[in-house]
Order: C-alpha cells, then sequence, then structure tokens
C-alpha cells in the first residue's frame, strides 16, 4: 500500500482533534464515547470508516448486511480502522408504494448528507436490492470520499417442480399461467415461495444482479464480490476483505472519482450487454455519471454496446441462475472472456484493490461455457440496447436480445421490411388503466396492436412504475398469442424478458410526444433505423398539442410531500432520474 495521506490529513481530526478549538472537539467527541468507543480509538489517526447499512426487516432482500456487517467491522478494526455503521433510508423493491425507484433519490440525498455531516473518512456501500446499488453510489459519487461497495449477494437456486424458479422471471410466467387458467391462486402462492428460498436479492439478471454486476464492473467492489451468494461462506470472507481495503484506501486517498471515469463507465455498458443486464441500468449508470461530472447518454449505450454479445445465460435471456453465475466465475470470467475477445474497451481502468479490471481479470475464464460462453461462442449476437426516437419520444430503450422467435416471425419477417412493424396503438394510462380495460372484448385488442404505457414516468407515477411489460389479453394468451409489442414511458423489471420499447423520455407528464397519441392512431417502428413515430398528419397533431397545452396530462394526486417533490424536481430518465441542480454538487468533501 502506498500511503498518500497521513493522520493530520483525515476529515475525522475536524471534529475529533482540532487543535485550535478544543471546545468544539470535547463537544463533539463525548456522545461517542457514551456507548463505549475510546478515545485513543477517537483520537489516535485511526479512519472513521461508515459502513452505510441498507439492510433492516423492511429490506428483506439486504437484511443480511446486518450480519455480514461484522464481518465488515472485523476487517476494518484489523487494519487500524474504526468503524461506525450508518442507517439509510430503507428501499425493497417489492414492498414499496408506490414504488421503489421514487426512493431512490431519497436514499441519496440523505446518505449524502450522513456522509458530509459526520466525521466518516471513508465508506463502506452495503449495496443489493434494485435501487440501494445506484443510491449509494451516487452518494458517493457527489461526496467523492474513499468508498467501496460490498454485495449481499443473490439468493440460492430457486426450485420449482424438477426446474429452476427464478426471481421475478417465474412470476411474470406463472401470471401468464393464471390467466390462461393453467394454475389457481395457491399454486401461484407456492411458485412465487419457491423463487426465493435464502437470504440475498433476486437470483435472476434482473436489475439486482445487473447492478451489482455493474458496481464491480465500474471497479468499485472488490474483484468477484458481486456474484457470491449471500449464504455462502465466501461472502462473508470478502466481506472481510472489504472491511480491510477500505482503510487502505483512505491512506491511498483513492476515491470515486478517480475509479468511475469515462473509461470506466464504458467498461461496465459493455459488460453489462454481455450479462445480459436490466434496462434499468442506464437510467441508473447516467444518473450516477451526472453526479460525477462524467457525460453518458443512451447514445453511448447504444455505440458503445449494443454490438457486444451475450455471453452469460441466466434467465431470464437465458436459462441459469445466481448459483451457476457464481460457479462459472461470476463478473471476472466475464470480463476475462470480453479482453479475450478484444471488447473489453479499457483494461486499464483502476479498480478499488488499486489494481486495473485487466489485471484483476485478464487470467480469468469462464469454467463452465454454458452459463458464462466465449465471444465466439456466444448466447446471442448483438446483446445491447438501442436507442429509438421519433414524434412519440426523444429517447427510449430497447432489449433487442429478447426477442423471441415468435415475436420475430409476428413481426418482423416483412421480406421487404425486416426490421420494422406498423400497428394500431392501443393506449393505456398508467396500471389501473390497464387492469381494467385489457380484458374486455369491446377494446378489440388483436396482433396487430401495439400496445401503450404512459403516466407510468418518473412525474406521471412518481419514480417510475415497472408496468411497461403487459400481458396481452387472456383471450389472446389461450388463442397462443404470447405477446404483443409494447412501448412506454414507464420501466420495466429487469427480471422480465419481454423486448418492450421503454424509459421513454420525455415522458407523457412531462409533454412528450406519448402524451398526443390517441387509440387506433397507426404507429411504425423501425429496429434499424432506430425510429418510432405515430402516422398522424402534422395538423392533427398540433391540434392535439394545442387541446394538451390547455388542460395538460392527467396525473394522480400525490400522496405524500416526498411524491410532490419528486415530481417537481425530478429530470427524465434518458438523464438518470436525477435532481434537479443535484448533480452541480460535486466532489464536496474536499471543498469543506
Ligand atoms: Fe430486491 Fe429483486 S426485489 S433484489
Ligand atoms: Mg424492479
Amino acid at each position: 500500500m502506498a500511503k498518500k495521506i497521513g493522520v493530520s490529513d483525515l476529515r475525522s481530526r475536524k471534529w475529533f482533534m482540532n487543535e485550535d478549538n478544543m471546545e468544539m472537539t470535547a463537544l463533539y467527541l463525548e456522545r461517542y464515547l457514551n456507548y463505549g468507543l475510546t478515545r485513543e480509538e477517537l483520537q489516535s489517526g485511526k479512519p472513521i470508516i461508515a459502513i452505510a447499512q441498507t439492510g433492516s426487516d423492511l429490506s428483506p432482500c439486504n437484511r443480511h448486511h446486518l450480519e455480514l456487517t461484522k464481518r465488515v467491522r472485523d476487517g476494518i478494526i484489523s487494519m487500524g480502522g474504526t468503524p461506525i455503521e450508518v442507517p439509510v433510508h430503507p428501499i425493497q423493491e417489492t414492498g414499496k408504494r408506490p414504488t421503489a425507484s421514487l426512493d431512490r433519490n431519497l436514499a441519496y440525498l440523505s446518505l449524502v448528507e450522513s456522509l458530509y455531516g459526520y466525521p466518516i473518512d471513508g465508506v463502506v456501500l452495503n449495496i443489493g436490492c434494485d435501487k440501494t446499488t445506484p443510491a449509494l453510489l451516487m452518494a458517493a459519487a457527489t461526496v467523492n470520499i474513499p468508498a467501496i461497495a460490498l454485495s449481499v449477494g443473490p439468493m440460492l437456486n430457486g426450485w420449482w417442480k424438477g426446474e429452476r424458479a427464478g426471481s421475478g422471471t417465474v412470476i411474470w410466467k406463472a401470471r401468464e399461467m393464471l390467466a390462461a387458467g393453467e394454475i389457481d391462486d395457491e399454486e401461484f402462492m407456492e411458485i412465487a415461495a419457491a423463487s426465493a428460498p435464502s437470504v440475498g436479492y433476486c437470483n435472476t439478471m434482473g436489475t439486482a444482479t445487473t447492478m451489482n454486476s455493474l458496481a464491480e464492473a465500474l471497479g468499485m467492489q472488490l474483484p468477484g464480490s458481486a456474484a457470491i451468494p449471500a449464504p455462502y461462506r465466501e461472502r462473508g470472507q470478502i466481506s472481510y476483505e472489504t472491511g480491510k481495503r477500505i482503510v487502505e484506501m483512505v491512506w491511498e486517498d483513492l476515491r470515486p472519482s478517480d475509479i468511475m471515469t469515462r473509461e470506466a463507465f464504458e467498461n461496465a455498458i459493455v459488460i453489462n450487454s454481455a450479462i445480459g443486464g436490466s434496462t434499468n441500468a442506464p437510467i441508473h449508470l447516467n444518473g450516477i455519471a451526472r453526479h460525477l461530472g462524467v457525460p453518458l447518454d443512451n447514445n453511448d449505450w447504444q455505440n458503445i454496446g449494443h454490438h457486444v454479445p451475450l455471453l452469460v445465460n441466466l434467465m431470464p435471456a437465458g436459462k441459469y441462475l445466481g448459483e451457476d453465475y457464481q460457479q462459472a466465475g461470476g463478473v471476472p470470467a466475464v470480463v476475462g472472456e470480453l479482453i479475450a475477445g478484444d471488447l473489453l474497451p479499457h483494461p486499464n481502468a483502476v479498480t478499488s484493490n488499486g489494481q486495473s479490471m485487466g489485471e484483476n481479470c485478464k487470467a480469468r475464464r469462464s469454467s463452465n461455457t454454458d452459463v458464462i460462453m466465449t465471444t465466439e461462442a456466444p448466447l446471442k449476437e448483438q446483446a445491447g440496447f438501442i436507442n429509438l426516437s421519433g414524434n412519440l419520444f426523444d429517447s427510449a430503450i430497447m432489449k433487442t436480445s429478447v426477442i423471441s422467435e415468435q415475436f420475430r416471425q409476428t413481426y418482423l419477417s416483412n421480406p421487404d421490411d425486416p426490421n420494422a412493424f406498423e400497428g394500431r396503438a392501443v393506449v393505456f394510462d398508467g396500471p389501473e388503466d390497464f387492469h381494467h380495460r385489457i380484458d374486455d372484448p369491446a377494446e378489440n385488442i388483436d396482433e396487430n396492436c401495439i400496445m401503450f404505457m404512459r403516466g407510468a414516468g418518473p412525474k406521471g407515477y412518481p419514480g417510475g412504475a415497472e408496468v411497461v411489460n403487459m400481458r396481452a389479453p387472456a383471450y389472446l394468451i389461450k388463442k397462443g398469442v404470447e405477446a404483443l409489442p409494447c412501448v412506454g414511458d414507464g420501466r420495466q423489471s429487469g427480471t422480465s424478458g419481454s423486448p418492450s420499447i421503454l424509459n421513454a423520455a420525455p415522458e407523457a407528464a412531462a409533454g412528450g410526444g406519448l402524451a398526443l397519441l390517441k387509440n387506433g392512431d397507426r404507429v411504425r417502428i423501425d429496429l434499424n433505423k432506430c425510429t418510432a413515430d405515430m402516422l398522424v398528419p402534422l395538423d392533427e397533431l398540433a391540434e392535439r398539442a394545442r387541446t394538451l397545452e390547455e388542460n395538460g396530462y392527467p396525473h394522480p394526486e400525490s400522496q405524500t410531500p416526498w411524491q410532490q417533490y419528486f415530481r417537481e424536481l425530478t429530470g427524465q430518465f434518458d438523464k438518470g432520474m436525477t435532481l434537479r441542480d443535484a448533480d452541480t454538487y460535486r466532489d464536496i468533501s474536499r471543498k469543506g
């Protein structure tokens, strides 16, 4: 370890050892002594290391962090640091109404205040469930004190009737079986329970596994840390190593802005394609980048990521789950395969262990090429996202690698125009409207329809709802139609395998083109040109825009003060859904 700073440079000295103001020092010290910390611990120059604690009874996905934190503390103490646990506003993806993503920015704001306003020299970020990872990385980016992430790890593989039951993914499947009358309510509950067999987060390549893998891809956690399942012994061991390493990082003065560079984000985009990562990733990475002042937008995702093949055979795009991912080598094996295929753009990017991504991973290979494939024989070519635009929106993301064969044959098989399709718009204003109308035969929905979900973006349904992956009407499913094309200004769960066009910005509630769309309009989508347009005459669109201007786009009342503030302050999905002006506060720990 090359020490770059000395004891007198520690931030915490301003609180606990301020020789110019012993009165304040006494005041700052006394309350930390009252539960048993000693003056020696607080004044002898031991770095104070925060553990940003996202685990709680309210957050089952991250709850195991309460246990792992014991090992993190051991690691910190063994290297001469003093651990201080810092509670983080709870976020639970499946339990929070109206949606967990509403709370990402709230957790971000509160953690910024905790890390900035208290005597903290470095921080371990306890990441896991979907939004906890970006919330903590965003806060670390803004405050910019030495920081390292620690995943809580995925759950063990789930099993139902002898087959892998993946969190989230099996629910989407079961809801179709329920709609088709193949299972009853009781079996639905059994399937759901089977997919959650242990502590940890979703074991599919949903948003959690994606964001934890990307925290490692960005260099923000120790190599190999992301994929270890929560109950494995290696999870406790890497927690200890993470605690040790953050103390060294403080002395090395290795900060988030040194690690999360433009090069690191480009690596992460490529790795996201290779793992088959969630469509929530661009929202969160664009948001983290903004807080660092690193330029990043949805064009980068298409330009840097679209051509990259899918290597990781995990649900929803593939067939395996988290334990298989770990046993095949996890993120280092994926990166090693990408390096072997000359597809990793920046092997020199520095990571939290002080080594480069290339040094960490170039000797690593998949130990099971059915789970993590090679770049010569990938699961799919071109696994990244495309970025569409047109008169419906300026930017929306589509994951083309999950387009099913049936979808391709139904919509993309016109020999003259194989990458484009047209359809009749069926427009839903929010998930409640969808549930009301979807099975009503009067809607006359058929294979020639494109379903639209609007009013589900950051302002419309505060935080943005994961509702764009709409199921087809039950009467079509019974006829064997698996899925209709879906477009919307909301999000979809990363555990869903639907090829929806989503995260549309600007959303309807922010005056985007989707607000002008009417039931029955013809819509044309061209996946080659990356366009999506309503085929409505210009004068008619101008007339609709005038009416919208007068009446505004309706959205439900805010139920809490935070919902109202969020709606007033949030940016759109393509800009990372960050709060207005928040990204002008950078590197604040070094400014005072
Ligand atoms: Fe928490 Fe999936 S619901 S990780
Ligand atoms: Mg989700």
